[in-house]
């Protein structure tokens, strides 16, 4: 395999010295996409919020810093990154503001109605069936609350070579948006943003208010 078919395996699933690598080359991009997602779903102090798929923890640092009152939880499937986020969260963990939690977002090991919002980042083309992933999202959710999913504009990231490598799945715009009002999101709407890197589409809804 060569140096670009290892960067997009890592991509898909960081570990050991090279995902460390490999994050401190994609943070700094990434981070952008989280910082809109946080403004777009307009996170308040006394959120309970979830990240699936948090990386090295950059962005639940974020949304730590914007939760003063409330909590945050991570789920990720990636020991490298668990480690990582650990290390860059140690203050807030030790606090009792955040917890890791190594479980695959397709199967999260939290309450129904656990959380006031929940949200991914730059994880829907390493993900194979992320429907599954907004079923779990919505069940989590309390009742009114909100998800986000952030991800590149898929022409874009197409043309970045460790993408055309195996084992992504570039799904469509119009099948991710079908797959997160299946998991039962409402008022869904999709928004654009052209100024990170590769341009990003989140996806917003709510769980309904009642049952
Ligand atoms: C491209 S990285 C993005 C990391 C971070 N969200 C960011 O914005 O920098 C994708 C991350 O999703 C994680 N991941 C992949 N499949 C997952 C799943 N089914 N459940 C939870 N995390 C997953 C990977 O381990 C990896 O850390």
């Amino acid at each position: 395999m060569g140096l670009i078919g290892v960067i997009g395996k890592q991509l898909q699933h960081p570990r050991g010295l090279l995902g460390k690598a490999l994050f401190a080359w994609m943070t700094p991009k990434t981070i952008e996409h989280a910082r809109w997602t946080a403004d777009l779903m307009e996170v308040q102090p006394d959120d309970d919020l979830l990240e699936v798929g948090f990386g090295n923890g950059a962005n639940i640092e974020l949304l730590a810093e914007r939760t003063s009152k409330g909590h945050v939880r991570g789920a990720e499937i990636s020991k490298t990154a668990i480690e990582m986020a650990s290390r860059r969260n140690a203050r807030a963990i030790s606090e009792g503001r955040v917890t890791l939690h190594a479980a695959a977002g397709g199967s999260l090991p939290f309450d129904d109605g656990a959380f006031d919002k929940a949200c991914t980042v730059a994880t829907m083309y390493v993900i194979g069936n992320p429907g599954t992933v907004f079923k779990e999202m919505h069940r989590v959710l309390k009742l009114g609350g909100l998800a986000a999913v952030t991800f590149p504009v898929r022409e874009n990231f197409m043309r970045f070579k460790p993408a055309q490598t195996d084992g992504f799945h570039l799904h469509e715009l119009a099948d991710l948006e079908a797959a997160f009002r299946d998991a039962g999101f409402v008022e869904t709407r999709t928004e654009r943003n052209d100024a990170v890197r590769f341009g990003a589409h989140c996806m917003l809804g709510r769980k309904a208010a009642s049952e």
